[in-house]
């Protein structure tokens, strides 16, 4: 016990003894950073009172890359805007990074670069190497060159990437080109100044969740949804793709969560495996910054008409090959007209010799896959005969499948595999 009081003492002044600054002053890698906040009376001030902090601090040479790479130069009073995204509420060690994000609030709450109005936020994680990532606007990554120093109220964790402060949904849409994305609020006329009152007033609104449907499929249902649409109707599409009140950072996003969306009804999220659906759309990327949020994309156009979750599971067999049958390769062999007749008959026994194996083939596959879905087990034993046989034997086959969906709670869908033997030996 005197022990422990003893190195806690000994814990407490070293601590003590070393406040945000002159911690920040004793790295030469920070000099371009604290010539910064010498110059800057709000970061002086935000550092030396701040408690409970992480300052992701960017080394001299993130900095000199990062003021090359602006054009304009900026304003100190940007630069400073900047550097207060560096600052975070919390104390986030690098061992309490994971694979799974954390969102952490930052000090940046001016309106004129943010409208999450607890603070704009930094996503941390780390990789499955476990190297610590800190991303910001567009997704850039920042990595960690020197961790964890310690100081009175928290850690600094030098960066090696000076950090994006995330920009508005249509900027970001550009940045990080979502073409489908650009596309649809083309085509809807969202951005067209006689609309723009109508989607402004979404676009840039505090505290908002975007669902972005950056896929051809969304594109060609919108275009051919919107002719049908009158304007009212058009604005109510975008806002059922648009949260308010709500900034649903990937971990927030639960299953059965309801979300009332800007349109006023709701949209349902399904967490199935490692993927998260919004009502009928997959979300393929999570987790963009902007401005005033968060947007995620995903593979289709959202429609409050058609509030269906996602569809049920499928077996994932093996994709189609392009298909050149064996039989038709040797039909082109025999139709070269000086050819042998003993090797023409010895070519006609291997074709027989062959259609009797694709017939084996497809009748085992086709019993494997039936007995497989009446067992119940369909998604594991296909896996094994998508992993095992059919590569392992080097096989050639087309698949052609319907799952009905009346039938399939019945359990008694049945499942048409068509070998084409092309890649028997
Ligand atoms: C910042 O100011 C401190 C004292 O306030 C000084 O010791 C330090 O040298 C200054 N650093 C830079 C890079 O200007
Ligand atoms: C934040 O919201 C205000 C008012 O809604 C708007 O004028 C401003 O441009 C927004 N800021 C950003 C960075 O989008
Ligand atoms: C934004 O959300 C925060 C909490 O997440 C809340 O405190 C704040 O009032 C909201 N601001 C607006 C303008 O809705
Ligand atoms: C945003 O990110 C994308 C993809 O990572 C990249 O191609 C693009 O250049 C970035 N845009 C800007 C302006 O940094
Ligand atoms: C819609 O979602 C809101 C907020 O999550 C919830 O309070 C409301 O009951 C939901 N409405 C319907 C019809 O499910
Ligand atoms: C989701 O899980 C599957 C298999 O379980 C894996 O192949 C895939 O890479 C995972 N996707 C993500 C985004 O983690
Ligand atoms: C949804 O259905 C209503 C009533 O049938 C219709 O007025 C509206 O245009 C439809 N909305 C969309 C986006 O299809």
């Amino acid at each position: 016990m005197e022990l422990l009081c003893f190195c806690l003492f000994v814990f407490v002044s070293h601590v003590q003894s070393q406040p945000l600054l002159s911690v920040v002053q004793q790295h030469v890698e920070l000099s371009t950073f604290t010539q910064y906040v010498n110059s800057s009376s709000t970061l002086t001030s935000l550092l030396s009172s701040a408690n409970d902090i992480t300052l992701l601090a960017p080394s001299n040479d993130a900095f000199q890359t990062w003021l090359e790479d602006q054009s304009p130069p900026l304003s100190n009073d940007q630069i400073e805007a900047f550097l207060i995204y560096h600052v975070l509420h919390g104390v986030f060690p690098t061992v309490s990074l994971s694979t799974e994000p954390q969102f952490a609030s930052s000090f940046l709450t001016d309106t004129q670069y943010a409208n999450v109005t607890s603070g704009q936020r930094v996503e941390l994680l780390s990789t499955i190497d476990g190297d610590p990532q800190i991303v910001s606007g567009n997704k850039s990554i920042s990595g960690v060159s020197t961790k964890d120093i310690l100081f009175t109220g928290g850690l600094i964790q030098i960066i090696d990437t000076v950090l994006t402060i995330p920009l508005s949904y249509v900027i970001l849409v550009t940045q990080a080109n979502f073409r489908f994305v650009v596309a649809i609020l083309t085509a809807g006329g969202y951005l067209s100044t006689s609309d723009s009152t109508l989607v402004n007033a979404v676009l840039y609104r505090p505290n908002m969740t975007f669902f972005a449907p950056n896929t051809q499929a969304a594109l060609s249902a919108f275009t051919s949804l919107a002719p049908t649409l009158s304007t009212s109707q058009l604005a109510a599409t975008f806002n059922y793709h648009a949260v308010p009140n709500f900034i649903g950072y990937s971990p927030l996003l639960t299953n059965g969560l309801q979300l009332q969306t800007v349109e006023g009804s709701n949209l349902t999220i399904t967490r199935r495996g490692n993927e998260t659906w919004v009502n009928g759309a997959r979300i393929v990327v999570s987790d963009y910054l902007v401005a005033n949020g968060v947007v995620h994309m995903i593979d289709s156009l959202l429609n409050p008409n058609n509030t269906a979750g996602p569809p049920p599971l499928l077996p994932t067999l093996p994709p189609s090959k392009p298909h050149l049958s064996a039989a038709s390769k040797i039909g082109l062999g025999v139709s070269v007209p000086l050819i042998l007749l003993v090797f023409a008959g010895g070519i006609y026994l291997l074709v027989r010799w062959m259609r009797r194996k694709r017939v084996v083939g497809e009748t085992s596959l086709r019993l494997e896959v039936e007995a497989a879905s009446k067992m119940n087990r369909r998604y594991s034993s296909v896996q094994e005969l998508d992993g095992g046989s059919w590569e392992a034997g080097n096989f050639g086959y087309r698949q052609h499948y319907r799952l009905d969906s009346a039938l399939s709670s019945s359990g008694s869908e049945k499942w048409a595999v068509e070998l084409d033997g092309s890649g028997i030996r």
